[in-house]
């Protein structure tokens, strides 16, 4: 294929699966190689997917492959990517962007530095749901957005992840988790961020893991675990937001928008479909249909290769993720110093996917 870009992927964990599963379902994509600082779970991959397994080392010396997939866990993800950049190659990572802001700089310097592409999970924003929803908010369905409502809550991953240590270490938290899901999907349907005002704390000092590889296994707590603020936009919408592992149960909805005509109900950034309601005035709810491919994850590194190949921006920015990455900080930032925190950065919301495409299919 023209336009087959070959890569590597470091990192062989948990989420490994969906991308070496994507890869398949692409003509866009061929992984060559994987590599984990666990050799062993590299040669599982490898020979599970078909690819070989070597070490982090010669998957960056190989110069057949262009871009590497970046699936470590959150402290790690600059680090790698600032690696794979100096190799000469353009990195597309999971969320986070990075855990602090200088990593994050560092990293957009890096970018800028090499002139490669640097992407960055989530690519959700890519499914039918929240890009329905886009279509509809930018159509006037709901008029101008006045506000909105965004809830990830829960008791966190400790009951299901096989490995959750970094969940609950500097990095982790339900906000730099979950919160890149909640607060890329508004910033795609509402901009960018001036401001964030928060609370946040955290109810336990330790967790204790019960999924079935690590169970019993003592986690000390280092991040906040539940975070409550307010954001304001820049276009005047302002958005209460709630991310806790702290909840066992509750009714809240996950993004519900509220505009001068109506109001909108997205289904959960952190998948891909999902049914979008509107609704005008005081009417009754009714289902939007879906105006786009469901989409599964992939689709943010196969968007990045076909850019990489045409010359046009790609959509899982780099700037999108960093904007997303001090929105996020700006939490902890205004609770520790009871202030409201202004976001530096800026960003345009990336470009909606054009109508009629297939499944998987991102336009050149
Ligand atoms: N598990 C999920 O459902 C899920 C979903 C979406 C996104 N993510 C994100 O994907 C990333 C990975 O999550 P996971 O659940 O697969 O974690 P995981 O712990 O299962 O896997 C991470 C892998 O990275 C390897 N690794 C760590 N540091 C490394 C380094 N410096 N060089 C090479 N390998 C290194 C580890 O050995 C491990 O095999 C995280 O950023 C997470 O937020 C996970």
């Amino acid at each position: 294929m023209q336009d087959q870009m070959t890569i590597g992927i470091i990192g062989c964990g948990a989420i490994s699966r969906a991308y070496f599963g994507g890869a398949q379902n692409t003509n866009a994509l061929r992984i060559k190689s994987c590599a984990d600082i666990r050799a062993e779970a590299a040669q599982e991959a490898a020979d599970t997917w078909g690819c070989q397994a070597v070490s982090v080392d010669d998957l960056l010396a190989d110069n057949e492959i262009e871009l590497v997939i970046n699936l470590t866990v959150p402290k790690a993800h600059v680090e790698v990517a600032i690696a794979v950049l100096e190799s000469g190659k353009h990195v597309y990572s999971e969320k986070p962007f990075g855990v602090s802001i200088e990593s994050g700089r560092q990293l957009l310097a890096k970018a800028a530095e090499t002139g490669l592409r640097v992407g960055n999970a989530p690519d959700t924003f890519f499914g039918a749901g929240v890009q329905t929803s886009r279509k509809a908010v930018d159509e006037g369905g709901i008029g101008k957005p006045i506000a909105g409502t965004a809830f990830m809550c829960g008791h966190g991953p400790e009951s299901w992840h096989p490995n959750p240590a970094f969940y609950y270490d500097i990095g982790g938290g339900p906000m730099l988790d979950m919160g890149p899901y909640y607060v890329t999907a508004l910033v795609n349907l509402l901009g960018p961020v001036k401001r964030v005002a928060a609370m946040t704390t955290k109810a336990f000092e330790e967790r204790v893991a019960t999924s079935e590889t690590t169970h019993g296994l003592r986690i000390p707590v280092n991040t906040t675990t539940h975070l409550t603020g307010a954001i304001e936009f820049v276009s005047g919408t302002v958005v209460t937001m709630i991310m806790s592992f702290d909840m066992w149960r509750h009714n809240l909805p996950c993004i519900e928008l509220y505009g001068e005509t109506g109001s909108i109900q997205v289904p959960d950034p952190n998948g891909f479909a999902g049914p979008v309601f509107l609704s005008k005035n005081r009417e009754e709810w009714s289902e939007v249909p879906h105006a786009f491919p469901a989409n599964a994850r992939t689709i943010g590194v196969i968007d990045m290769v076909r850019a990489i190949r045409s010359g046009r921006p790609h959509r899982a920015s780099d700037a999108l993720a960093y904007h997303v990455l001090e929105v996020m900080l700006a939490f902890d930032k205004s609770s520790e110093s009871a202030t409201h925190v202004e976001i530096q950065s800026n960003v345009e919301p990336p470009a909606p996917l054009p109508l009629g495409l297939d499944e998987w299919a991102v336009e050149d």
